[in-house]
């Protein structure tokens, strides 16, 4: 490919701690998928910035990584730069909170309890980045990123630094500009959210509720990517996986969950063409039985072909 140059695998040896041929598959919530490339992992957002413009100018393919809780990686691996973001820093100002992108969401809901912040609470179910939930609206138990959002800070390369309003992240059921639209490849650097004053033990009581109940009705101790499946407008794809009797259906070590319908379980050392066959198999089924199309929520990167 036009990017595989000496002087690209020159500069990319050049970043400051990055290495070759990394294993991402524990980088993963799924402990599935080959090596990247090249792998780099920063907190710095001006030295992540730099190297994405860098790859932009030189055509250098990379991949922006988070906590890893929503992606299928190729069991041949990303190709060109792997770039992991672990800025974690984070602000309260009244009831505006600003998060790092590389914060954790569980974290980031147990900090602004601590604080005697409200309506965050879901956030202790979504098992990713605050900037993993910014790209795709994460949400659970019917809230979502969008409703708590103020803005985003971020860099676009070849436009520099940006701040979205919702509006302009065109916030979806579990998708956004960022994701499939005119800021895909751009990096969210931090997100600013707005909250209610309240009794931050309240607000505790109830994360160990849902997560006790989301701990009954979902897989949450298994090597999994959360939901496969979107759920289909009206429906939800864990009910329609098991009308269709495809709970506990095996694709080497990839396993429908039996707990679950809308999760694959990872029984250890799953391949990812492994979960993609299944994907593919219940797909196919739920399509034979119901007429329904599934679309995966899970993204699958790296090199499928
Ligand atoms: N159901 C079944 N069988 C199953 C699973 C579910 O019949 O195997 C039924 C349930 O009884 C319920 C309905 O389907 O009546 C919906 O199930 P559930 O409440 O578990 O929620 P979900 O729609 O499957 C969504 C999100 C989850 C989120 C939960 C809880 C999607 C694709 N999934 O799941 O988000 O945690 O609600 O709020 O929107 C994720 O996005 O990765 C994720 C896990």
């Amino acid at each position: 490919m036009s990017w595989r140059k000496r002087s690209n695998s020159d500069w990319l040896r050049a970043l400051p701690g990055v290495t070759e041929d990394e294993p991402l598959a524990t980088r993963t919530s799924f402990g599935i998928g080959g090596p990247a490339e090249f792998f780099v992992e920063s907190g710095r957002v001006e030295a992540i910035e730099r190297t994405i413009a860098g790859c932009v100018e030189r055509d250098i393919p990379y991949l922006l990584l988070g906590a890893g809780t929503n992606l299928l990686i190729a069991d041949a691996g990303v190709e060109g730069l792997v770039i992991r973001v672990v800025n974690r820093d984070h602000s309260i100002e009244g009831t505006r909170v600003r998060a790092g992108a590389g914060l954790k969401m569980m974290r980031l809901a147990r900090i602004v309890a601590d604080a005697n912040l409200r309506g965050f609470e879901f956030a202790i179910g979504v098992p990713g980045t605050v900037g993993g939930a910014v790209y795709q609206n994460a949400g659970c138990w019917g809230r979502e990123m969008n409703d708590v959002l103020v803005d985003v800070a971020g860099f676009v390369p070849g436009h520099g630094k940006q701040t979205w309003t919702k509006k302009d992240l065109h916030l979806a059921y579990r998708t956004s500009a960022l994701r499939e639209g005119s800021f895909m490849g751009a990096l969210v650097v931090e997100a600013t959210v707005h909250l209610q004053r309240g009794d931050g033990e309240e607000a505790k009581r109830m994360m160990a509720k849902l997560t006790a109940e989301r701990n009954e009705t979902q897989p949450i101790k298994t090597k999994n990517c959360g939901s496969v499946f979107k759920n289909p407008p009206g429906d939800s794809a864990g009910r329609l996986v098991q009308a269709a009797g495809l709970k506990g259906l095996r694709h080497g070590a990839a396993m429908v969950s039996t707990l679950h319908g809308n999760f694959i379980v990872n029984e250890g050392g799953a391949k990812a063409k492994d979960v993609a066959a299944l994907i593919e198999r219940v797909r196919a089924e739920v399509k034979r039985r119901f007429n329904v199309e599934l679309e995966t929520e899970v993204e699958l990167v790296g090199r499928w072909k």
